[in-house]
This record gives C-alpha cells, structure tokens and sequence, in this order.
C-alpha cells in the first residue's frame, strides 16, 4: 500500500534536513508526496520522521539457539525498536564461516525476516582466532563486514593478515576489542564492586590494549576498524585521538554502558552481565560524551539474548549479554537527548548515517528513488518498560521497570509497514 507521512518534522542528517513536511512512498521507493496515488495518509503532527535506523551488532541466534531467538523473532524486536536493517553477528552453531552458510542467513531471512538483515562472517574459522576464514568466498557470498565478535583474534600477525585481506575485499571490520590474558577469568568490571562484590574483574586495560592494536594496524593498512561495543574512557581517548589524526576507525556505545554501571551487579541480577561488562559511572559519562560529540559515531545494541534458563544461575556461571533492540532508542534518547547533552539530529545520526558510514553504504538518506525505509518516533512519549510486550523470544533485559522517554510507533522497510505501535 502506498504512503503518505503527513506533517512529521523530517530529520534527513544525510542531506541536512530538519523540517516539517511530508514524505510520500510508492512502489517501495520514497516518492513526491503530491504525486502519490491510492495512497493511506497517515498524520504525524509531533512525531518525527528519519531514514530508517540500522544496528551493525546484533546477535539473531540462528542457527544453534533458536530457543533464545530466531531471525523471524529477532527481526520482529528489532522493527519493533524501529530498526530496519541490523548486521548479524557471525558467533552462531555452526558460525557464519562460510559462503553457505551466509548463504543460508540470506535464505532463511528472506523468508522469514520483517528487516533487513544484513551478513557478517567470521573473520577466522569458527571465530577461533586460529585460521584466517574463507574471506573472498564470504565476500562473494554476501557479507557487508567481518568480526570474530563474541572473540578477539589474539595473534596480531594473524590480525594483520585479516586486515590486509579485508582490504582487498573491500570489507569493513567490526572488532570485539579484548586482551584474553587481561580479562581471563572475569565476570564483571575490575573496580571498587568487583572488590566488594567478591567476584573476578576484568580491567578496562584489556580493552584499551587490543584498540590500541587495531588503531596501529588501521593506520599501517589505512583500512577500517570499527570497535564494537567500546566501554572505558581511555578507549575514548585512544579513538578520538586516533580519528584527530585521520587514522581510519569508528567506535560504537550500546544503550547499557550509556545507562548503567557497575554497582547494579550489586543486585547480582544476571540481566547485568554482559561482555565487556558495565563499567564506572566515570567511564559512562565519557561514553556519553563521546557520543554527543562525534567521536563514537554510532549507538548499537549487541543484543544478545539468552533464554530464562541460561541466566537463571550464579551471577559466576551466566553467560554474557542482554537484549536491546526493543529498548535501544528509548534508554539512550532518554540519557542524551531528554538529558540535554544533544541535539536530536545529531542523536540521529548516530543511528542512521553512522552505522551506514561504517558500512560503507552511500547516501543513506530520504531522497526521491530510495529504497523507503522509514523509522517513526513519538519524541514526547513516556512509558514503563514492560519485557512482556516484547518481540524477542528472550527477556534478559535489565530495563524492565525502568521509565523512559521516546517511543518507536513506526518502522517501514521498503515501503511496508512492518511494525506500528498499538497494532
Ligand atoms: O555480552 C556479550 N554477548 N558480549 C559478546 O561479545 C557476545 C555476546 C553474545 O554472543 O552473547
Ligand atoms: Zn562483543
């Protein structure tokens, strides 16, 4: 069905729009308002309108763990958030390798995803770090980028190797930064509530220390590296003063180290483990600070889910990660836009032409011919937090309860309707 989004004040960071007007969409591609026909039209006095968000780190569980999340059911959390396309992590049973099975991922998104999603493979052999992974057969197959996400390749030679082939691919890398040997045996952040809490930390240093590799062989290759989920302020420093130089590297935040620290541990909820783990509120207001001036370019969620039985043990004994496509927009406009740290158009930005610029992908904005993927949000909601409600098929969310601002009412991938609020 044809479109016409009426009077929504339209942010397009990619061609520097912020105003009010209407956008229309026929034939799935954004099209002159005034020329649509048979269209529903649809008013969005208040709300605003912008290209549609993308998450570069998601984890959609298939195959190997489909009791915790399927694509059909991770694709709906994330149209639900307002997402229209995410990349899918590589770490599944068996990994995203190999031509088929990123072959496999297409097909099984194709037929069963609401959004687009968007392959990575594995930059080593079962994101072991041991034997560099069939890169130009993966390129081939389809994938947009390359991690070992979960894992960090320890050997820097072996490292090096992968960047030179990402090169010559042409493939951007998406990076979990860890040092094995710094982080071993830890399950929550190394500080004053690892210390009280009696548990294993992990130092921010092991972070830091693989960022600082990345950024030495990104500048030796003058080729990409994405840092996922960066978490302490030195790692910060270390980017911002890195991209001041012109070395090419991007950094991201996800909505928890944006919103929590590591005191909730106190709780010993499992919903706040997660790797790397919650940091010091120090080290999130650098977080959120980086965000709010352009040095981390782009919020992603890592959302990782894990079934009720899995996290239903010792704080020591539960695996790593949490959900967050449902709640990504509402926990980080509430700690930086409500706040007044940003404006909303550069908020923006970090979820639309950020990612698509790690991405490598062009033009990512709301021009007439474009494909219409459209994300629309209710700026003046306000709301509790309810897990029930959710898309994904796991709960592992620390959120619920938790009052926020801002509200996904409208997600459209090429130009249908793939989520409305109350519907
Ligand atoms: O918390 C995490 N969970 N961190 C990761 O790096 C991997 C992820 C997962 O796959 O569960
Ligand atoms: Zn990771």
């Amino acid at each position: 069905m044809n479109l016409i989004l009426k009077n929504a004040r339209i942010i397009d960071p990619g061609r520097n729009i912020d105003t009010i007007g209407d956008i229309g969409v026929e034939n799935a591609v954004i099209t002159d308002p005034g020329k649509v026909t048979n269209a529903r039209e649809i008013d969005l006095t208040g709300k605003v309108v912008t290209p549609g968000f993308i998450d570069v780190h998601v984890h959609l569980r298939q195959p190997g763990n489909t009791t915790a999340e399927t694509i059909a059911s991770g694709t709906a959390a994330a149209a639900a958030g307002g997402f229209t396309s995410v990349v899918a992590m590589p770490n599944t049973s068996p990994a995203a390798d190999t031509a088929g099975a990123i072959e496999y991922l297409r097909q099984t998104a194709a037929r069963t995803g609401v959004v687009r999603v968007l392959p990575c493979g594995c930059m080593t052999k079962n994101f072991a770090g041991q034997e560099m992974a069939g890169i130009g057969s993966l390129k081939s197959a389809g994938v947009v980028a390359l991690s070992d996400d979960g894992k960090c390749i320890q050997d820097h030679s072996l490292m090096r190797h992968v960047v030179e082939y990402a090169k010559s691919f042409e493939l951007p890398i998406l990076d979990h930064c860890e040092d094995n040997y710094l982080a071993a045996g830890g399950v929550m952040n190394e500080g004053k509530w690892s210390v009280l809490l009696g548990m294993n930390g992990m130092t921010g240093a092991a972070e830091e220390l693989m960022i600082a590799r990345n950024i030495i062989l990104a500048r030796q290759f003058q080729w990409p590296i994405h840092m996922q989920h960066v978490s302490v302020k030195e790692s910060v420093e270390l980017i911002r003063k890195a991209r001041a130089e012109g070395i090419p590297v991007t950094g991201e935040a996800t909505p928890h180290h944006l919103s929590l620290t590591d005191d909730c541990i106190k709780t010993y909820d499992t919903n706040y483990k997660m790797n790397p783990p919650l940091r010091s509120e120090e080290d999130r207001q650098a977080l959120l600070r980086a965000v709010a001036d352009g040095t981390i370019t782009a919020i992603a969620t890592d959302h990782a889910p894990h079934t009720v039985t899995a996290k239903l043990v010792e704080f020591d004994h539960a695996p790593f990660g949490i959900i967050g496509l449902e709640t990504a927009l509402s926990v980080t406009y509430t700690e930086l836009v409500a706040s007044g740290m940003m404006a909303l158009p550069e908020f923006v930005k970090r979820l639309t032409t950020g990612p698509a610029d790690i991405l490598r992908m062009k033009d990512y904005d709301l021009a007439e011919g474009k494909a219409a993927d459209i994300t629309v949000f209710d700026p003046e909601a306000e709301y509790v937090v309810d897990p029930s409600t959710f898309k994904s098929k796991s709960r592992n969310t620390p959120f619920g309860g938790r009052r926020v601002r801002c509200r996904n009412i409208m997600t459209i991938v090429g130009g249908n309707v793939v989520y409305e609020y109350g519907k």
